[in-house]
């Protein structure tokens, strides 16, 4: 928690964690784990007791792999979808945490302007991806009629720019004549 300062900051509010009889408040804001007693939250997660104890078990580094997406967990958020905390549970050990801090650092104090586009096969594209700044130069492949950014898997219309898997972060693509 003390590395990750520019992670909570993305964040911006605290957790609570239910998990049945045991409430776990991450605040974020100070970088400290606590027990709950009714402090102000900003996200909500209602997980059965024995997933979250598994995941502690297993020292799962990826709770969004190991748990989120097998969809059996509620959730709660006080404003906007928040990338930083599914990336904060995608980070749970040392070396992932300081890759998704500086990734963090980056976003939040911009990426530089004046980066050129990339050339990927017969296409121009924009350096970055616009999940979290991958550089496609070193990520990006072509797969069909698709570039994915293969950090996370995320894909993007050749044709249009458009983004499979969030609407809102097209990428800027044009394929040379
Ligand atoms: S940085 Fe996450 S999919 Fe590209």
């Amino acid at each position: 928690m003390a590395m990750a300062t520019s992670v909570r900051a993305g964040i911006g509010a605290n957790c609570l964690i239910n998990a049945g009889d045991i409430h776990i408040y991450i605040n974020f804001v100070d970088g400290l784990v606590q027990p709950y007693t009714d402090q102000p939250f900003g996200f909500r997660f209602d997980i059965a007791r024995d997933l979250v104890e598994n995941v502690v078990a297993k020292r799962a580094v990826d709770w969004s792999n190991s748990l989120f997406l097998s969809a059996r967990f509620t959730a709660w958020r006080a404003g906007d979808y928040n990338e930083y905390i599914y990336n904060f549970f995608k980070s749970l050990s040392v070396e992932r945490m300081s890759r998704t801090e500086s990734e963090a650092k980056s976003k939040l104090n911009g990426v530089p302007s004046n980066e050129g586009d990339i050339e990927i096969g017969d296409y121009t594209v924009q350096r970055r991806c616009p999940h979290r700044n991958a550089d496609l130069s070193v990520f990006g492949e072509i797969d069909g009629d698709d570039l994915v950014c293969t950090l996370h898997g995320w894909r993007f219309d050749l044709e249009t720019g458009a983004c499979r898997n969030a609407e809102e972060r097209p990428i800027r693509v044009n394929k040379r004549s």
